[in-house]
């Protein structure tokens, strides 16, 4: 059973076998998240990301790190379009926590480290993402022994760390 570790910070600077981004379909990079892995790892990673594309929403594919040098893999996951949460996004959103870890699983990885998948462009409410995030993680079988939830703002961190905020 892995344990499950709220931090604070860059997830670009994290020293672990496995960073996950928060891509959208085409894995050839973004803003948000994906703009600051794609930015550390390098033109190398969109060149990978797009012959492996497209990656569906709920899904996750990995790549290479590249100039990452902690990082051995960096695996690309697309969250659900915020839309009312009547369309399905829940289940998109845990599918991506699940399908991350299961590749985790097949490249023998040990330590992961996850973004707040879909919270920031594709507008998906932070509490309950959150709630997905760990509910889904705590629940999905792994070899992973280290999940590091990395938030980068105290309203992320609280959600994550499943503490209330008025
Ligand atoms: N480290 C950790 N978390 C970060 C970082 C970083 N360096 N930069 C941004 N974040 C956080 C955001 O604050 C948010 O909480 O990652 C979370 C997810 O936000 P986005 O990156 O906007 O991802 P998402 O909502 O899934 O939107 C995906 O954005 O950039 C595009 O290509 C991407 O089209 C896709 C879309």
């Amino acid at each position: 059973m892995a344990v499950i570790e709220v931090v604070l910070g860059d997830i670009t600077k994290e020293r672990v076998d496995a960073i996950v981004t928060a891509a959208n379909e085409s894995l050839l990079g973004g803003g948000g998240v994906d703009g600051a892995i794609h930015r550390a790892a390098g033109p190398r990673l969109a060149d990978a990301g797009s012959a492996i594309a497209p990656c569906d929403p709920g899904d996750a594919k990995a790549t290479p790190a590249f100039d990452l040098a902690a990082v051995t893999f960096v695996i690309h996951t697309v969250g659900p379009v915020w839309d009312g949460g009547a369309y399905g996004e829940a289940d998109l959103l845990a599918s991506c926590y699940c399908r991350c870890l299961e590749v985790a699983d097949s490249l023998d990885v040990r330590s992961i480290a996850f973004p707040a998948i879909a919270t920031g462009l594709y507008g998906y409410p932070v509490g309950p993402a959150a709630r997905i995030a760990r509910t889904t993680l705590a629940a999905t079988p792994t070899k992973v022994d280290l999940i590091r939830l990395v938030a980068f703002d105290e309203e992320t961190y609280d959600a994550l760390s499943g503490r209330a905020r008025r």
